[in-house]
């Protein structure tokens, strides 16, 4: 099986990441960067709805299986787009949080459905204000700082921006989602914050829905790691950032 996984950039690389250490060289893996078009997360909805069908439209031809959309901003328009003519499944990060707020967090965690939650997220993220369908008390906070400098190859000054995010939270504020898959690499899980990340949660999403039942079957079980990595554009600097990031 082959599963596609598609970001603006690098940020996808998180959730490829927990895919790999969760099942090596089980299935196949391509993933996708629009780097030559990234940042996403200040663009309009119209254009970014443009992106995904052509990356879709991509997919498609490399034969993918699944779909994952390792991009939250993008995965939140998913539902607009007829993916019926697509021989592919499609998963996406906004969905799987759907799933984990609705089925995990709200049944133990948080049953005080106005436990403040900090979103992290860039702009279009919030701006589209998707995160309002979960019900629960959700204080988005912008970051479009972030991406730029994680693309440019200065994630150590990402993080210190990040981490001033964190500082600045109301102090009743224990959870934080991490709302865009770029800032995965910032976050340490040794702070003082509950972190829910997309990334971890996609695979336990993946073992335990349809995916597993209708996919698993036809796992590819190779020796070998089977990965092939395209941008839209490139440099050795950039491809030397994949591996380092890969490797974190
Ligand atoms: N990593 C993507 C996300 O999760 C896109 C970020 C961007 O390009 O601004 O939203």
């Amino acid at each position: 099986m082959k599963i596609g996984f598609y970001d603006s950039g690098l940020g996808g690389l998180s959730v490829l990441r927990e895919f790999i250490k969760a099942y090596g060289s089980r299935y196949e893996y391509y993933y996708f960067g629009d780097s030559a078009r990234a940042p996403y997360g200040e663009r309009s909805k119209e254009e970014l709805k443009t992106f995904t069908i052509e990356i879709l439209d991509k997919m498609q031809e490399e034969e993918i299986d699944l779909v994952i959309s390792a991009c939250n901003t993008t995965s939140m328009l998913l539902h607009e787009i007829d993916l019926e003519d697509y021989l592919f499944e499609t998963m996406g990060l906004f969905e799987v949080m759907q799933d984990y707020f609705n089925n995990d967090l709200k049944a133990s965690l948080l049953k005080d459905l106005q436990t403040p939650i900090a979103l992290l997220a860039t702009s279009s993220n919030i701006d589209m204000g998707r995160y309002k369908d979960w019900g629960m008390n959700i204080i988005p906070v912008k970051c479009p700082e972030l991406v730029p400098l994680i693309e440019a190859g200065k994630p150590d000054e990402a993080k210190v921006i990040w981490q001033t995010k964190l500082n600045n939270l109301d102090k009743t504020i224990k959870h934080v989602i991490i709302g865009c898959t770029h800032y995965s690499f910032l976050y340490d899980p040794n702070n003082a914050f509950e972190f829910i990340d997309p990334a971890k949660l996609c695979v336990k999403n993946f073992n335990k829905t349809i995916y597993s039942d209708k996919l698993l079957n036809f796992s590819s079980k190779k020796e070998k790691l089977s990965l092939e990595i395209e941008f839209s554009k490139t440099s050795d600097e950039y491809l030397k950032l994949v591996d380092y990031l890969l490797s974190l």
